[in-house]
């Protein structure tokens, strides 16, 4: 008999054919998630399931797929929609697609920091808006990048990837998180460990790369947001709930800080509604890893993942193993 493989959501027709040749696929045609109970019904008797943000995976996911599930497949690097340890203790794999999308998140890092340095979002605005502006010296004033200090939170591949971007542009690199990076990435980066309240009093930009756990939520809250420079500017690509979104948009509001870039929201795809007033707030819809070439090994390294687990080969990329 043939694995029963089920899709949660269209993916790249690269990856269905790869899944193609380890069972029998059933891709659900749609791009929003389903809700639990219709998610729940379609993963009955797989497999193997490929699932993405906004499916909760679960104990009760494995129990509706019943006892032959071997596999969950989820099409991201972070997977705080997964209770790992639930899944993985009930014997199933789960795998995440790290490194496929390191490069094009911190791109999209790297271009929020210079749209929120550089007022790019604002500029544009004002040119669609109709209204009348002339070059001068004072006009529209940013700051530069030069000689400042990007402070990350979470020196993983991600992270690294944002600190070259920052090298290749002058920067000093600064970082906090849970694990101090290898001696050898630290020389190549130049890159200074402190604790998490003097990065935030020494950094000029402050860029989050870790994943969203109990730890990290809310980890920038109202006074995390006090310690940082009145110039400073927020990047966000990791995931919103690590940002009290409220207190960022009073922070940005009243000037306690100078901007913020955010591509992950709290209560996505909701947006606080205070920072759609603001116009030193860029915000851009959860698009770090949306490349043509990124979505298609992301989709494709989830679906080698399921077809080495049903070969009985081992995953490639597990989690909570
Ligand atoms: C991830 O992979 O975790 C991103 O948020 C979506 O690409």
């Amino acid at each position: 008999m043939q694995s029963r493989i089920v899709v949660t959501r269209r993916i790249p027709d690269s990856a269905v054919e790869l899944l193609r040749s380890a069972g029998d696929v059933h891709v659900c045609e749609r791009d929003r998630a389903l809700d639990p109970a219709e998610l729940h019904e379609v993963v009955r008797g797989a497999h193997g399931v490929v699932t993405m943000l906004g499916d909760r995976v679960d104990d009760e996911l494995v129990t509706a797929a019943g006892p032959q599930l071997q596999v969950v497949a989820n099409v991201a690097v972070g997977y705080d929609n997964v209770d790992v340890p639930a899944v993985t203790g009930r014997g199933v794999t789960v795998t995440n697609t790290p490194g496929v999308l390191t490069d094009a998140t911190a791109d999209l890092g790297f271009g929020l920091l210079l749209m929120a340095t550089r007022r790019l979002g604002e500029g544009e605005r004002l040119i669609r808006s109709g209204q009348p502006w002339f070059f001068h010296l004072g006009f529209m004033l940013g700051t530069g990048l030069q000689g400042k200090t990007l402070g990350i939170i979470g020196l993983g591949g991600i992270g690294q990837a944002m600190a070259r971007r920052a090298r290749a542009f002058g920067m000093n690199i600064a970082y906090a998180g849970r694990r101090r990076a290898a001696p050898e990435v630290e020389s190549e980066l130049d890159a200074r460990y402190l604790s998490q309240d003097e990065l935030l009093r020494e950094a000029d930009a402050l860029s989050l790369h870790c994943p969203l756990t109990e730890q990290t939520r809310h980890l920038i809250d109202e006074s995390a947001l006090a310690k940082m420079k009145p110039s400073a500017v927020l990047i966000n690509t990791s995931r919103g709930p690590v940002v009290d979104e409220k207190a960022l948009a009073e922070a940005l509001r009243e000037g306690r800080i100078a901007a913020a870039g955010l591509d992950v929201f709290e209560r996505e795809p909701a947006v606080e509604p205070a920072l759609l007033e603001l116009d030193n707030a860029v915000l851009i819809p959860h698009l770090g890893s949306a490349t043509v070439e990124t979505r298609s090994a992301m989709a494709e390294l989830a679906a080698r993942n399921v077809a080495a687990v049903l070969a009985g080969t081992g995953p490639i990329t597990p989690v909570g193993a």
